[in-house]
């Protein structure tokens, strides 16, 4: 079966000339439907870079996406938007929270793109933060809630719509080992139930609880190993 994700060597290129930053150098890789993959390198080896790219949120330099199946490139803007809204779910480190709405209102919002009536919004957005342990504070605001809870919140909003694709760019971040532990746990569940998971990380203890280890440097790929292969290695 085709991969999920293609990349066929990509750079990205910020500043072209004197003081450009290869923040891509030719990455080629292939990740399937249903695996849950570590992407990993030091701080500025290009993994945001990478993120945007796999998201459709920016469009590299030279090199081939195919997703789905699909040339990345050769899609339309509207194309995009509606690949981003529908296949996949994005986790921040900084939450990305609407300040002003409650954790409710906030997973109810993208949503709305999707063409969704108010109450099944609402039914659906309830559903996702019980699903990741918020039951008990959907009225409130992001600023009366933990690092953790935030970030709980920005789950539920990235998995409301049960996309197949969870992008999560240093999702634990920001936060205390309880609660990386606990967004972790989520991200487990979501792989078991089948999604495809990546996970951004400069953290290796986070890299080990995750079966596929994709590892950065300088924006190229230089490792990729399966974790059990490696156990006792
Ligand atoms: N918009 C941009 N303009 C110029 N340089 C950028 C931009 N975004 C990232 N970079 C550079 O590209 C490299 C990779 O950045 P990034 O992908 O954010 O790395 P990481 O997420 O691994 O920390 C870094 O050197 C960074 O400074
Ligand atoms: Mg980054």
């Amino acid at each position: 079966m085709e991969p999920l994700i293609k990349v066929e060597n990509i750079h990205k290129i910020y500043n072209p000339g004197e003081n450009e930053v290869r923040a891509l150098d030719g990455i080629d890789l292939e990740i399937q439907r249903g695996e849950f993959v570590a992407i990993i390198g030091h701080s500025g080896s290009g993994k945001s870079t990478l993120m945007n790219m796999l998201g459709c949120l920016d469009v590299p330099t030279s090199g081939n996406y195919f997703l789905n199946g699909h040339d990345v490139s050769k899609l339309t803007d509207n194309q995009l938007s509606d690949i981003r809204n529908k296949e996949i779910g994005f986790i921040f480190q900084g939450f990305n929270l609407i300040a002003n709405l409650n954790a409710v209102e906030n997973v109810e919002l993208p949503l709305i793109y999707r063409g969704l009536g108010k109450q099944k919004r609402r039914k659906i957005a309830v559903e996702a933060l019980k699903k990741v342990g918020l039951g008990a504070r959907m009225k409130h605001k992001p600023s009366e809630l933990s690092g953790g809870q935030q970030q709980r919140v920005a789950v539920a909003r990235a998995i409301a719509a049960q996309p197949p694709i969870v992008l999560a760019d240093e999702p634990t971040g920001n936060l205390d080992t309880k609660s990386t532990k606990e967004i972790m746990d989520i991200l487990k569940g979501l792989h078991k139930g089948g999604r495809t998971v990546i996970i951004i990380t400069h953290d290796d203890d986070i890299a080990q609880q995750v079966k596929r280890v994709v590892r950065i440097i300088d924006g190229r790929i230089e490792e990729d190993y399966l974790n059990e292969e490696r156990e006792g290695a």
